[in-house]
């Protein structure tokens, strides 16, 4: 059954690991998940980055090199369809890969950052890198390493961004989830946000998650599949 998009003007597409997934893309838990194969406390903390900025930005290297390898699928298509047919349509992702991007979706807001980004924490400075394997550069002008300008665990999420999530969340009247564990904040606040501000909510997850009670409406399909016959 298609969801009515012409009762809708304010779309949240929420998407996590599972988005990306039928892409290639490793999620984070479960079956072939990252953090079954490489502990976080070496890979992806500050603490990691001090210790061994190289060993840190080489894992980094490699998330780049994998991301690449993949391509977005139909169901980023769909959305960044819906994004151009509805103007107040945003795209929240915990997703660091840029695959929403790539498929031409333009009101993206990064939840955990970005694969393509780098930072000086000296500086305070964000650069833009291009869309390759290797950094363009991990040292800065100031002498300083440059770390991935990504949420890793135990970094505090960026104020303005988290403001901005959850102001679209209020606004909004359908609130779509999609390929989320739900089980990293603020990804879990986010869907009873939504619907105390009165937005219909659907979870699409092929896997019940701890937040499926939550839902209005869940479509328990790979997200390309949910996408096509739901939304298409
Ligand atoms: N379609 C939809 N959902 C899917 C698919 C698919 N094809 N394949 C898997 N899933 C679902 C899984 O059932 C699971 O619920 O995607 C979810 C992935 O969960 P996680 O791996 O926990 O990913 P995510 O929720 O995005 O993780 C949040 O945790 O480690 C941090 O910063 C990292 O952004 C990440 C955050």
């Amino acid at each position: 059954m298609k969801i009515p998009l012409e009762h809708y003007h304010k779309i949240i597409f929420f998407t996590g690991a599972g988005m990306s997934a039928e892409s290639g893309v490793p999620t984070y838990r479960g079956r072939g998940g990252i953090w079954n194969e490489y502990k976080w406390e070496e890979y992806a903390c500050q603490n990691a980055f001090n210790k061994n900025p190289e060993f840190v930005l080489n894992f980094h290297q490699l998330r780049r090199v994998e991301a690449l390898k993949c391509n977005p699928h139909l169901g980023h298509t769909i959305i960044s369809n819906i994004e151009n047919l509805k103007k107040n349509t945003f795209i929240i992702t915990q997703n660091i890969d840029g695959m929403h991007q790539r498929a031409n979706s333009k009101n993206v807001i990064e939840l955990h950052g970005s694969l393509w980004r780098l930072r000086c924490e000296k500086e305070g400075i964000v650069i833009e890198d291009k869309m390759d394997g290797k950094f363009s550069k991990t040292i800065c002008e100031c002498g300083e390493w440059l770390r991935p300008d990504i949420i890793w665990f135990e970094d505090m999420l960026k104020e303005d961004i988290i403001l901005q999530a959850n102001q679209k969340i209020i606004e909004s009247d359908l609130f779509i989830s999609i390929g989320t564990s739900g089980m990293v904040w603020p990804a879990a606040s986010f869907p009873s946000l939504a619907k105390s501000s009165g937005s219909f909510c659907i979870e699409i997850n092929p896997e019940e998650t701890e937040l499926s009670k939550l839902y209005d409406q869940v479509i328990r399909l790979p997200a390309s599949d949910a996408l096509d016959q739901f939304f298409n």
